[in-house]
């Protein structure tokens, strides 16, 4: 039998995670995190499936394609956590759990961080605990729905 697969998404700029303001962000890549979500989501039994992109039309594609097929989405949307209601539109239409993820905390840092559009129509969001975040960000969303 196939194993139900997480889909991962990364956003705007986030491809350049271990050059980009590493004070804020780390040196890990994005290469990195996605290892340790994939280690993390192998060691309960589910594949992971990553996906980056600069463009808001294909990350909403992305979201369209896995209605149905994935059991559990992550996404850390970049900057388009404050301002895309398009996205949030499409992360409503996916039926298992989401989980917003954020390596820094956006609530500590500029005031137009401080809303996120997303946040209304995800399960939870994980934000501040840099790179540690992405496999806590499987194992929330693995688990969720599970008691
Ligand atoms: C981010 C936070 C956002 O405010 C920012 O625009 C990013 C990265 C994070 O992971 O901390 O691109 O989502």
């Amino acid at each position: 039998m196939s194993r139900p697969v997480v889909m991962l998404l990364s956003g705007p700029n986030l491809n350049l995670l271990g050059e980009r303001e590493p004070e804020v962000y780390g040196r890990a890549t994005l290469a990195d995190h996605v290892e340790a979500a994939r280690a993390e989501a192998e060691s309960l039994g589910w594949e992971l499936e990553h996906h980056q992109s600069n463009h808001e039309g294909h990350l909403i594609d992305l979201i369209h394609t896995a209605r149905g097929r994935c059991g559990a989405l992550i996404i850390n949307p970049g900057a388009l956590t404050h301002y895309s209601r398009a996205l949030a539109d499409a992360l409503a239409t996916f039926e298992g759990p989401t989980v917003e993820l954020h390596l820094s905390n956006p609530a500590a840092r500029e005031d137009w961080r401080r809303v996120s559009v997303v946040a209304p129509v995800v399960t939870g969001t994980i934000a501040g605990f840099g790179g540690v975040g992405y496999p806590l960000a499987v194992r929330a969303a693995v688990g969720a729905g599970s008691g």
